[in-house]
C-alpha cells in the first residue's frame, strides 16, 4: 500500500469515533447541501430496484449503503472501505437497524475491487472518490458493472479559488484553520492527500467519458455565499 493510502487510512482511523456526529454538519457547512439530501439524491440517481446488486465504494460508517438497503428486498448492497475503524462503526449501524440480511461489508480499496467483471447492477459512492486515485477507480467501477449498469456518486469537487494566487498563499492558513477545527494532524494529512483528486464538473464529465461511461450527467452544488468552499458534485452515468 502507498504512503498516501496509509495516510488516508490513518486520517479516517482518527476521525472514525466522531465521524457520525460531525460529517453532516461539515458537508452542509462547505457545500450548502444538507448531507441527508445529498444521500437522497444519490439513491434517486442510482435508480435502485428491489433485487439490485449494489456496490458502495468508500462506505465509511455505512450511511449510503443503509439508505440503499432500505430500498432493497432480495437485493444486496456490499460496502467496501480500506479503513477497518470506519467499517466497525458501519457494522454497528447495520446491526442497530437490523439490515444485516441486505448489507455486507468488506475491507478493500476502490483501485483494485475484489469482484469479478459485471458483478453489480449499480455502483454508488458518497464523498469518498476523492480519497481514491480517480483515474484508476473509474475503469475499475466500469469493469464490475453489468452492461447497462448505473453509477451514482456524490463527491466534493475542486474549488477554483484555491488555485488562484491568493488561494495558494492562503492554503497553509486554511490547513491551519482545518487543524484547529479537527484537532488531528492525521485528518488534515488525509484531506491534503486528497487535494489532487478534487475535480471540476467539466473534468468529471471528461474522465467519465474517457473511462467509457455513457449517459453522463454531472450537477454541481455551490455554497450559496462563499466561493472559498469546495462544491459538491452529483454524478450519474451508465455502462
Ligand atoms: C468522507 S468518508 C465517506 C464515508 C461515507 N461514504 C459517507 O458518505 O459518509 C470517505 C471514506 O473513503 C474511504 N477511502 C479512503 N481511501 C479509499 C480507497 N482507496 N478506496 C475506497 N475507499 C476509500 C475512507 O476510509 C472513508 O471511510
Amino acid at each position: 500500500m502507498s504512503d498516501q493510502a496509509n495516510e488516508t487510512i490513518a486520517g479516517f482511523t482518527a476521525w472514525a469515533p466522531t465521524y457520525d456526529q460531525t460529517v453532516a454538519k461539515e458537508v452542509e457547512q462547505y457545500s450548502g447541501l444538507p448531507y441527508e439530501e445529498m444521500l437522497k439524491r444519490v439513491v434517486k440517481a442510482a435508480g435502485v430496484t428491489p433485487s439490485a446488486q449494489v456496490l458502495d465504494i468508500g462506505t465509511g460508517t455505512g450511511a449510503l449503503a443503509l439508505a440503499i438497503a432500505e430500498q432493497l428486498q432480495d437485493g444486496r448492497v456490499i460496502g467496501i472501505d480500506p479503513t477497518p475503524e470506519m467499517l466497525h462503526r458501519a457494522e454497528r449501524n447495520v446491526q442497530r437497524l437490523g439490515l444485516g440480511d441486505r448489507v455486507e461489508l468488506r475491507t478493500a480499496a476502490a483501485e483494485a475491487l475484489p469482484f469479478a467483471d459485471a458483478s453489480f447492477d449499480i455502483v454508488v459512492s458518497s464523498i469518498a472518490l476523492h480519497h481514491t486515485t480517480v483515474r484508476q477507480t473509474l475503469p475499475e467501477i466500469r469493469r464490475v458493472l453489468k452492461p447497462g449498469g448505473r453509477l451514482a456518486v456524490a463527491d466534493m469537487s475542486r474549488c477554483e479559488k484555491w488555485r488562484s494566487t491568493l488561494g495558494v498563499l492562503l492554503m497553509p492558513l486554511l490547513s491551519l484553520y482545518y487543524l484547529c477545527v479537527k484537532r488531528s494532524m492525521a485528518i488534515v494529512r488525509a484531506e491534503l492527500a486528497a487535494y489532487e483528486q478534487l475535480f471540476l464538473k467539466e473534468e468529471w464529465e471528461a474522465m467519465l467519458a474517457e473511462a467509457g461511461f455513457a449517459s453522463i450527467h454531472v450537477e454541481e452544488f455551490r455554497h450559496p455565499t462563499s466561493q472559498w468552499y469546495p462544491p459538491v458534485v452529483i454524478l450519474e452515468a451508465s455502462k
